[in-house]
């Protein structure tokens, strides 16, 4: 397959594993990349640069295919030092970021010294419009179905793609919601030219969570995400457990919602311990997206990617093909 996504990213399918808080780590990026698509270690998951500088070093050793490093700069009381994270990155010869969270503008000039191809994942046509302004070589656009942020717009991919795709001379990576090969060929409808997915890859055999995470995730169908944060103008689509539901208790509260309430409910090391690592489902609030819906196995990387290339195949021999004869 050959998109302006495979060129500039240097690989052999348009198909991206997105920064995951605690589940990309090298493991699942190397599997993912092995497999053809684009494999991203989130850099925040390592607890400090020097950590990341040698998971880095580690996903090498798994891989010789290009991988990609994650770095979301969100608000946070105590803010990482996403400088150091970012020269970590330089410093490392990586040659793929997927920004995420804000302008990554300050980290271009360094970035771009070193010839790093900067993807942007955003949720808006003016943040699209404003990355391709700054000199990021893609985007990777998250509609409202997305696990994570999807921004305050609340505007599905049928529609934010397109609009984005008129918009704009950079390739399009489309982002939440998406599970198989039938919705990649709709996504290249839209204007996009490679897909970037989460939650199905949380439910690979490589993702590094406790099984009953990924059992969950073929459990649940698309009504099992609600949005948290949205009193904080930071909404997080997430995976609609107790935890969840308890925030949006206190969301509901009247006067401004104060984050200290929510903080012992929300801590991300809770998330990590309690859900991934343990497999308490109920324990933390974690990241899922709409496309839980469309998820029922456990497939390695490699299997999954020659399903979703032979579906989109498929979509466009069979299921599209009949619109030639309109
Ligand atoms: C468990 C999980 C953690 C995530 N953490 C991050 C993150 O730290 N940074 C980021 O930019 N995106 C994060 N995302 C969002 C994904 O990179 C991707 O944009 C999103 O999952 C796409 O939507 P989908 O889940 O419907 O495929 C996370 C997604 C999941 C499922």
């Amino acid at each position: 397959m050959k998109t302006r996504i495979t060129e500039l990213l240097g690989i052999e399918y348009p198909i991206v594993q997105g920064g995951m808080m605690w589940v990309g780590t090298a493991d699942l990026a190397a599997a993912v990349s092995n497999a053809g698509g684009l494999g991203i270690i989130t850099a925040l998951t390592l607890p400090t640069p020097d950590a990341l500088t040698k998971e880095i070093a580690r996903c090498r050793e798994l891989t010789s295919k290009p991988f990609g490093v994650n770095l979301t700069i969100l608000p946070a009381i105590n803010p990482p030092p996403y400088e150091e994270y970012a020269k970590a990155i330089v410093e490392s010869g990586v040659k793929i970021v997927e920004t995420a969270g804000r302008n990554p503008q300050p980290f271009m000039s360094a970035f771009k010294a070193v010839g790093i191809k900067v993807v942007h994942k955003c949720t808006s046509v003016r943040h699209a419009l404003k990355a391709e302004s700054i000199g990021c070589d893609a985007v990777s656009v998250d509609g409202f179905e997305c696990a994570g942020h999807p921004g305050e717009d609340d505007i599905t991919n049928l529609v934010l793609i397109p609009v984005v795709a008129a918009k704009l001379s950079i390739p399009i990576l489309a982002s939440g919601g998406i599970a198989n090969g039938y919705q990649m060929a709709a996504a290249f409808a839209l204007g996009a030219e490679g897909i970037n997915m989460g939650t199905r890859f949380v439910a690979t055999q490589e993702a590094p969570v406790h099984d009953n995470v990924k059992q969950a995730i073929i459990d649940a169908d698309e009504r099992q995400t609600t949005l948290i944060f949205r009193t904080l103008n930071n909404t997080a689509r997430v995976f609609n457990n107790k935890v969840a539901r308890e925030v949006l208790l206190i969301e509901d509260q009247d006067g401004a919602t104060d984050f200290a309430k929510l903080q012992p409910l929300v801590a991300g090391e809770r998330g990590r311990e309690e859900v991934m690592v343990s497999g308490d489902i109920n324990g933390g609030v974690w990241a899922a997206g709409m496309a839980l819906g469309l998820i029922d196995d456990i497939p390695t990387c490699e299997v999954l990617l020659q399903r979703i290339v032979a579906e989109a195949r498929e979509a466009v021999e069979s299921r599209v093909s009949s619109l030639l004869n309109l």
